[in-house]
């Protein structure tokens, strides 16, 4: 398995640009299966989870030609089953569910159990299904729904949920009437879907606030989409710019998406400036520690309170971090304390106590989001840090460690020596 071994104390200097967002690229690959005929969709990211998406469509019959370009032609969409072995390795896959459904009537797909970071089901999904008219039954640990044709109706979800909300858009985008998701969430990746249904036919208000409405049509038609920006990667160049007390351009990004990231790296005492082609963080005096707590789009996201961790145990004081959206989200704090980093938790709340100086020492990924603290942490403590299992990283950042080296990092990847046959 691949390592990333840093060697930490170099402060970040230059221009970095970003990725296309993995978490819009996912369900936008889902929604090709509304279409007959080949959708492209330009600025994928190469990640290992496009990957295994871009298998999980072959697998139901699209002619998938991945790339930046990625193009997914369903015409001969046939297979209604998302089998456990790609399911598990990754819960986005759940999002076939509703366009599966939508598309041929018949869906199967297994149940995606828990997950490292939280149990994370997917009631809302199904109970939205349901309403739309789907028949589901839970059949050895897979879910079997049917439907003639969805009917449009009123959803009101007792959680804001990202994929849930997206897969209710696709399935209702393609029903007979009109849907309301009530509590929807309103990320900027459900914003991207909604241009791309748009963009395929359908007819939808209120995408990006809580109530969307969707007009169901007949038939959808096949286009080309470019992909919004990877906000996630974005933030984490960003803490990884302030962190070292370094001056970065995190080009392409959409400071609108990052509201809630760049008041909290402005409140820590990093001086953010929004110029023409992105973002411009700079450290010149201390950094002070912050309080967060993560929250659904427009609040703080949980996709950001890993890194954010380690901006707080590199800051000086202390912070108190709230995770409110997974009940397993601290899985780097263990690793974080080998490196020196001072944390307490207590259930849901980590506080952290700044101002040691971390050091270098061989750490464990656990989930993506973790791997990525792992990275930042090396890039700040003294001598080698050796970060292992980053296939965990590798599902959701395109790259980082060479993007951090363009900007002075010194970040190597090790690949593990084929044995001589
Ligand atoms: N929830 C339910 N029932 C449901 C669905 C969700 O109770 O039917 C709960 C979850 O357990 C959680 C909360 O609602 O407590 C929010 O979960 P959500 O469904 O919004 O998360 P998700 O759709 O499974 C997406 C991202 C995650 C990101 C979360 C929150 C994708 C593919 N994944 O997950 O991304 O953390 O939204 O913003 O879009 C990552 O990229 O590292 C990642 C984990």
């Amino acid at each position: 398995m691949d390592k990333i071994v840093i060697e930490g104390g170099h402060r970040l200097k230059g221009a970095v640009r970003v990725s296309g967002a993995k978490n819009a690229a996912l369900p936008i690959l889902c929604s090709s299966l509304l279409v007959r005929g080949a959708s492209v969709f330009h600025n994928v990211p190469k990640l290992n989870d496009i990957t295994t998406m871009g298998r999980l469509l072959e697998r139901l019959g699209c002619v998938v030609t991945p790339g930046r370009a990625f193009r997914v032609d369903a015409t001969g969409v046939e297979q209604f089953e998302a089998p456990y072995e790609l399911v598990k390795t990754m819960r986005a896959s759940v999002l076939v569910l509703g366009p599966l459904l939508a598309r041929l009537g018949r869906a199967r797909v297994s149940l995606p159990g828990g997950c490292a970071i939280g149990a994370r089901p997917i009631d809302q999904h199904l109970k939205g299904l349901e309403a739309l008219g789907a028949k589901l039954q839970l059949v050895h640990g897979y879910v079997e729904a049917r439907a003639k044709r969805l009917r449009g109706a009123r959803i009101v979800c007792d959680v804001p949920t990202v994929t849930g909300t997206e897969n209710l858009m696709m399935a209702a985008a393609l029903a007979k009437g009109v849907t309301v998701i009530e509590n929807a969430a309103c990320e900027p990746e459900i914003e991207d879907l909604g241009r791309v249904l748009e963009k395929m036919g359908a007819r939808l208000s209120g995408v990006g606030t809580k109530v969307i409405e969707i007009e169901g049509v007949d038939e959808l038609r096949p286009i080309e989409h470019t992909i919004i920006p990877d906000r996630i990667e974005a933030g984490t160049l960003m803490v990884a710019a302030a962190i070292t007390r370094g001056d970065v351009l995190v080009e392409g990004c959409v400071p609108e998406h990052l509201e809630a990231v760049i008041a909290k790296l402005r409140a820590a005492g990093a001086e953010v400036d929004l110029e023409a082609t992105g973002v411009r963080v700079r450290v010149r005096g201390e950094l002070r520690g912050v309080d967060i707590t993560t929250q659904p789009h427009p609040g703080f996201p949980t996709d950001m309170q890993a890194q954010f961790m380690v901006l707080a145990a590199a800051a000086s004081g202390q912070s108190v971090l709230t995770e409110t959206i997974f009940e397993n989200r601290y899985m780097h704090v263990q690793e974080l304390a080998r490196m020196g980093a001072d944390i307490h938790v207590d259930g849901r709340t980590a506080i952290v106590r700044g101002g040691t100086r971390l050091a270098g020492a061989t750490v464990m990924a656990t989930d993506l989001r973790a791997s990525a603290s792992l990275v930042l942490a090396g890039l700040v403590a003294s001598g080698k840090t050796e970060i292992l299992r980053v296939y965990h990283l590798d599902r959701g950042y395109d790259q980082l460690e060479k993007k951090l080296r363009s900007l002075g990092a010194v970040a190597r990847r090790v690949r593990p020596r084929k044995s001589a046959a």
